[in-house]
């Protein structure tokens, strides 16, 4: 199966990829992990990423589509996938439905973790005090969510026109989210 897990900063969508990706035996593929990953290793990648990140910005969209383009073609993805941070702008997710496209693919399903504001600032703040990750200070959080607004909000619409997504109430405790998540699934499936 080939998923995108949506949604805004702090909604979920790691948490619960993690367990879905394991539960379908696919690849858990996390542009943040990754860069977070090339930052910690100083990478070229990773000197190029940490001034964006550590704002809240994006990426230019063709450096990350040259990294998911290659992610994507590696043998382990060939049975599904499920993505998680990509795509993040129109123009990434036009640039995903071309790569798959090619290979004469296309998307399963686009689950959508639905988190009100107040709920998301107080899980990133949290995790602040936990993991100490670098994007998750006040100011940062702020633009972090400004930019899922005006950037990658607009892919809901899209890929509901695409008939894949499928919005899921992200409140509650994970294992909670996960159990709406799974029987989305599940029907797909069917
Ligand atoms: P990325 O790493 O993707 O960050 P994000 O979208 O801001 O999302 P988070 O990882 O913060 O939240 P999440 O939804 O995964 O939630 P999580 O499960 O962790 O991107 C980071 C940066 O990388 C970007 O800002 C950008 O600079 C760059 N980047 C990445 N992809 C890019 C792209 N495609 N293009 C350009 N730039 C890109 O949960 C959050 C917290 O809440 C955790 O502490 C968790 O334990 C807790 N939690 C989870 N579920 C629940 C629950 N049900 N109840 C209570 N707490 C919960
Ligand atoms: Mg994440």
């Amino acid at each position: 199966m080939k998923l995108v897990m949506l949604g805004p900063p702090g909604a979920g969508k790691g948490t619960q990829a993690k367990r879905l990706a394991k539960a379908l035996d696919i690849p858990h593929l996390s542009t943040g992990d990754m860069l977070r990953d090339a930052v910690a290793r100083a990478t070229d990648l990773g000197r190029q990423a940490e001034g964006y990140m550590s704002k809240g910005e994006l990426l230019p969209d063709d450096v990350i589509v040259g990294i998911m383009g290659d992610a994507l073609a590696e043998s382990r993805c060939v049975k599904g996938f499920l993505l998680d941070g990509f795509p993040r702008t129109m123009a990434q997710a036009e640039a995903l439905d071309q790569l798959l496209e090619s290979r004469g693919d296309r998307l399963d399903l686009v689950p959508l973790l639905a988190v009100g504001e107040e709920e998301l600032v107080k899980r990133l703040l949290g995790r602040a005090r936990l993991e100490g990750r670098a994007d998750d200070t006040e100011d940062v959080i702020r633009r972090r969510l400004e930019i899922y607004t005006a950037q990658t909000k607009p892919l809901a619409a899209y890929y509901r026109g695409c008939g894949v997504l499928s919005e899921i109430a992200g409140e509650g405790t994970p294992d909670e989210v996960y159990e709406r998540l799974e029987s989305v699934v599940k029907a797909q499936v069917a």
